[in-house]
C-alpha cells in the first residue's frame, strides 16, 4: 500500500509517521512516498523520519521527490498537505487584514478568503494530475481553508477527495470528557462548514447528554469552549461551537487583541519554522527532539489571543493534545482500505445531509466510511442563526471559486465583500489590492 504526501517536508509528517509506525495490521502503509516544492525540507523531514523508524521492524519505506507526477503515479492514498506560499504567506494574510481593522487569520475572514484564492488553482491543477495518473486513488485533504479546497477538488475527483480537519473530534473529546462518557461511545451530533460547525447533542446509549451540560454552568466552565464562549452564551445558543467561531461572537475583541499582539500567528510560526529547519540541517542537530519541542511550543500558543481577549486564562494542559490529524487520517484511510467501516466527522458532498444547502456543496458532518468511500449522514436541520452563517459563509467560498474559474477581480472583491466579518465594499477592494500587492500567485486575477 503506497500513501503519496504532498506537502512532504512540512512539519506535522512525524505524528503522520509516528502513527503509521503504530500500525501493525493487515494491509497497512508499506511505502511512503514524500513530495515537496522544497528539497531541503524534504531531506530534513526524511531525516527525522529516518530516526523514528530505527529499531522499528518493517517500518514504511519513505522515500522523497520534487517531481509531482513522479509521486503521484501508483498512489492509493493521497494526502494533500500543502502550504501555497509559505507561512511568509500567511502572515501577510493575516496582517493585510488586521491593519484594515478586520479579522486576520489563517482560515477565517478576510485571511482565508486570500488563502484560497491562492491555494485553490493550484489545489485544482493537482486534482486533475491526480485524477489523470492515479484514478483510483483516494485523496484526503488537509490543505486549509480545508472546507474550500475539498469543493475545488471535488470538482475534479468526484468524492474521491475527503477533506479533514481535528477540530470537531477535538471539541467532542472535550465535551465527552467534561460529561465523564467514553468519546469511543459517543454519537456527535455536529454539523457545520469546517471550522464553523456547532455539536448539538452527543448521545450515549440513545440519550442525549448534552442537554444535561449545558444545565450545569460550572460543568461548562471547566473546558476551553466553556472558557472561550462562557457558560452563559453557550446555554443561549443551546449548541458547543467549533472554537473557530470565537472570532465570529467576539470579532472585536479578537481583531484588538490580534491587533496589539507583538506579532501575528503567520509571523510567530514562520521564525519558528526557519529555526526549526536551520536547526535540523546541522550535522549534530538532536533532529527527533528539535521536532518534538517545535510541535509542543506551537501547540501550547495555539489560540492564545483569543483566550486573552475574552480573560479564558491558560489552555488546560489536556486539551493541549491536537485532536489528532494524523488518528483522523488513519481511521479513514483504514476503513476505506480494508472495509473496516466507522463513523466520522469529514468534509464530503452534502449530498442532502445538510438542507439548505446543494448536493454539491462540501459540508463537515458525521460520515459512514467503508470501501466505497465517506457517506455523510443526513442530520437535523441547524438553527435559523447557524444556517444564516452557513449559505454566507458558502456564498462566499462559491465567489472565491468562481474568482478562480473566471480570473475576474470583481468576483474576488464580492468574496470579501459578502463575508459577513467584512463590513464595506470599500474595506474589500483595499483588501484585494493589497493582498495581489504582496502575493505573486494571486496575479491571475484582473
Ligand atoms: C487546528 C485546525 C487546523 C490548523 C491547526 C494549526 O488543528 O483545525 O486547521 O491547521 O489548528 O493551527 P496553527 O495556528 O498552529 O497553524
Ligand atoms: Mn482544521
Amino acid at each position: 500500500m503506497r500513501l503519496t504526501v504532498l506537502g512532504g517536508g512540512g512539519f506535522r509528517l512525524p505524528l503522520v509517521y509516528g502513527a503509521l509506525l503504530g500500525d501493525r495490521a493487515e494491509g497497512r502503509v508499506t511505502e511512503v512516498v514524500l513530495h515537496d516544492v522544497d528539497a531541503g525540507r524534504l531531506t530534513a523531514i526524511a531525516r527525522v523520519l529516518a530516526d523514528q523508524a530505527e529499531g522499528v521492524s518493517d517500518a514504511p519505506e519513505v522515500s522523497v521527490t520534487t517531481d509531482l507526477d513522479e509521486a503521484l503515479r501508483g498512489a492509493d492514498f493521497v494526502f494533500s498537505a500543502i502550504r501555497v506560499g509559505g507561512l511568509a504567506g500567511r502572515a501577510d494574510d493575516e496582517r493585510i487584514a488586521l491593519a484594515e481593522g478586520v479579522l486576520g487569520q489563517e482560515t477565517v475572514g478576510a485571511g482565508g478568503i486570500a488563502y484560497g484564492l491562492r491555494t485553490v488553482p493550484v489545489a485544482r491543477e493537482i486534482a486533475r494530475r491526480v485524477a489523470r495518473l492515479a484514478p483510483d486513488a483516494w485523496v484526503i485533504n488537509f490543505t486549509n481553508p480545508a472546507g474550500l479546497v475539498t469543493e475545488a477538488m471535488s470538482r475534479e475527483l468526484g468524492d474521491r477527495v475527503i477533506g479533514i480537519c481535528d477540530s470537531p473530534v477535538g471539541l467532542g473529546r472535550r465535551v465527552a470528557r467534561a460529561l465523564g462518557v467514553d468519546p469511543e461511545r459517543a454519537w456527535f451530533d455536529y454539523a457545520g462548514l469546517n471550522h464553523l460547525g456547532w455539536l448539538r447533542g452527543l448521545v450515549v446509549d440513545g440519550r442525549d447528554e448534552l442537554p444535561g451540560l449545558l444545565a450545569d454552568p460550572t460543568a461548562l466552565g471547566s473546558f476551553e469552549e466553556g472558557r472561550l464562549f462562557g457558560p452563559e452564551w453557550l446555554q443561549s445558543l443551546g449548541s458547543i461551537p467549533n472554537e473557530y467561531l470565537h472570532y465570529y461572537y467576539f470579532n472585536r475583541e479578537t481583531v484588538r487583541a490580534y491587533q496589539e499582539a507583538e506579532q501575528t500567528r503567520g509571523a510567530f510560526l514562520n521564525r519558528q519554522q526557519a529555526r526549526f529547519y536551520a536547526e535540523l540541517e546541522r550535522p549534530d542537530a538532536p533532529a527527533w527532539e528539535s521536532w518534538d519541542r517545535t510541535r509542543a511550543e506551537r501547540e501550547s500558543t495555539y489560540m492564545a489571543h483569543n483566550r486573552e481577549a475574552v480573560d479564558a486564562g491558560e489552555r488546560d494542559a489536556t486539551d493541549l493534545e491536537s485532536g489528532g490529524y494524523e488518528h483522523v487520517a488513519l481511521a479513514l484511510m483504514r476503513a476505506i482500505a480494508h472495509h473496516q467501516r466507522t463513523t466520522l466527522i469529514l468534509n464530503v458532498r452534502n449530498r442532502g445531509a445538510l438542507a439548505p444547502l446543494d448536493e454539491q456543496a462540501v459540508v463537515e458532518v458525521p460520515c459512514f466510511v467503508d470501501a466505497n468511500g465517506a457517506h455523510p449522514v443526513a442530520v437535523s436541520p441547524l438553527p435559523d442563526h447557524a444556517t444564516g452563517l452557513v449559505c454566507a459563509v458558502k456564498a462566499v467560498e462559491r465567489e472565491v471559486l468562481a474568482a478562480t474559474e473566471s480570473g475576474s477581480r470583481a468576483r474576488a472583491v464580492k468574496a470579501f465583500a459578502l463575508h459577513p466579518l467584512i463590513d464595506s465594499v470599500s474595506v474589500a477592494r483595499r483588501l484585494l489590492d493589497g493582498y495581489r500587492e504582496v502575493h505573486p500567485g494571486l496575479a491571475y486575477l484582473r
